[in-house]
């Protein structure tokens, strides 16, 4: 039997795109191996979204090439591929780097993985790139998706029309393509039907969504969210990632209304001070942010908020960074992920005077990361002696746990027969960190 090993990097919409890979290299009789060095296929489906994550990949392909040689002398041979943002960004510079790469294909070509495998296997191909941006939405040659797991993605939009001058994504990703909302209901009932019960809407920019209807005509999130609430056997639903100045009076009301929508929104606001969020090209101020943030919590009070942050952002004085602790302290998230800015080549930050030093940014990330941390364990330790619904996802690092997740995100772990994996279950939690719950089935 033939095996495969992906390993993903980057963000959830990578998650999707490795899930689908998966099932296509099933369908050429693969199966998934545990180990990498008992892989005939291996493929790294990286992301360029900082320096760190861009670079790790190709040590990663390094040590591929040495499993690859290692099993060339015992005969086997090793197909090694790369897919994702850093294929797209570098182009045929991954091949120089990498010469011993057989495949790499864009993150908007990987649907020609099986044609790609196959020519490859019997040697028609001996080295393949394709990063080309088509007009196709490659949403059509994927094979019909299922469920995986109790918690399923799907891809509802891709790409982004944006240009935060700091990102890399409308240069790998494209421009924003919204799939139909017949496309998304088929296969948001597919994935209920094999066994999902919550589903994540995925999107670079998800609440930009525009799909077209039956007739024609283009509907936005807060249409799409209310018809996905209208199957049956569907318990949650989320959506990632949001940009703030596109969030309408119509998705605000959605989390007033309905209740299958987690009460957990994911909003990042990258900078607290306005003249910061000016040069990164938001299209958001901090008043605004804080206005939106408020709406929403107007519509659900119980709704919990998460973000972004960039410290370090060329230009960003000490005050502008105090202005970014002042809305952590304002909207008080319950989680957050904060980076330190990285330069990315082609962007128009990385060639903005004042670049800040590496020193300082790490100081910023430090005291900021301490009050994130403070809020977000503040919050967990609150759900001590709290009932709360859980979903169990996965099997835990110790015999017999579970780790699942409750409405707000956050990490369960307790002890749990598998039978209740992929179900909601009602879990006491007992104890909180700053990253996880532990709780008692009851
Ligand atoms: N589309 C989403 C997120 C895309 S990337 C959005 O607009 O929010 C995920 C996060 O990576 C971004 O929110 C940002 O905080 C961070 N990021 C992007 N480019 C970066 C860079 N050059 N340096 C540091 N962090 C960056
Ligand atoms: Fe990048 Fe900005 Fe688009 Fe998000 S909105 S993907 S940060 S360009
Ligand atoms: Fe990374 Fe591409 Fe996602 S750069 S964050 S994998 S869109």
């Amino acid at each position: 039997m033939k095996k495969y090993y992906i390993k993903t990097f980057g963000c959830q919409m990578n998650v999707y795109d490795s899930h689908r890979m998966a099932k296509m290299l099933e369908e050429l009789g693969f199966v998934e191996a545990g180990d990498i060095k008992d892989a005939d296929v291996v493929v790294f489906n990286t992301c360029h979204i900082r320096e760190k994550a861009a670079e790790k990949v190709f040590s990663d392909l390094g040590r591929a090439y040495l499993i690859k040689q290692e099993r060339q002398a015992q005969g086997k041979n090793t197909i090694i591929g790369v897919t994702g943002c850093v294929v797209q960004a570098e182009d045929n510079q991954i091949l120089k780097r990498a010469p011993y790469v057989d495949f790499a294909l864009g993150p908007l070509r990987y649907f020609r993985i099986k044609e790609v495998i196959e020519g490859l296997m019997n040697k028609k191909e001996v080295k393949i790139l394709d990063t080309e941006f088509s007009a196709v939405s490659k949403f059509d040659f994927l094979p019909e998706n299922k469920a995986q797991g109790g918690c399923s993605y799907l891809a509802i939009q891709e790409g982004c029309n944006n240009f935060c001058t700091y990102c890399v994504v409308p240069y790998t990703r494209g421009v924003e393509v919204s799939r139909s909302i017949k496309e998304v209901i088929d296969e948001a009932k597919r994935l209920v039907a094999t066994g999902s019960v919550e589903i994540n809407l995925l999107g670079q920019n998800v609440n930009s969504y525009h799909g077209e209807d039956e007739s024609g005509k283009e509907r936005n999130l807060a249409y799409l969210l209310n018809k996905i609430a209208e199957i049956d056997g569907l318990e949650r639903i989320r959506y990632t990632t949001s940009y703030p100045a596109d969030v309408d009076d119509d998705l605000i009301e959605c989390h007033r209304n309905l209740s299958k929508l987690m009460p957990y929104l994911h909003l990042p606001i990258q900078s607290g001070s306005d003249s910061v969020l000016k040069k990164m090209n938001r299209r958001h101020n901090r008043d605004d942010y804080l206005r939106v943030v408020d709406k929403l919590k107007n519509a659900n009070p119980e709704i919990g908020m998460s973000s972004d942050f960039i410290v370090g952002f060329p230009g960003e004085t000490d005050e502008d960074f105090k202005m970014t602790l002042d809305v952590v302290n304002r909207v008080k998230y319950i989680q957050a992920f904060s980076f330190k800015y990285s330069r990315r080549a082609g962007t128009p930050a990385a060639v903005m005077d004042n670049q800040i030093e590496e020193k300082v940014k790490k100081e910023r990330l430090q005291i900021l990361q301490d009050l994130l941390f403070d809020y977000q364990n503040k919050f967990n330790v609150n759900s001590i002696g709290k009932v709360m619904p859980v979903l169990f996802e996965t099997k835990g690092r110790h015999k017999g746990q579970l780790v699942g997740r409750t409405p707000y995100m956050q990490n369960v772990h307790a002890q749990a027969d598998n039978s209740l994996l992929n179900k909601i279950v009602e879990v006491k939690i007992i104890d909180a960190s700053t990253n996880s719950l532990e709780g008692e089935v009851i």
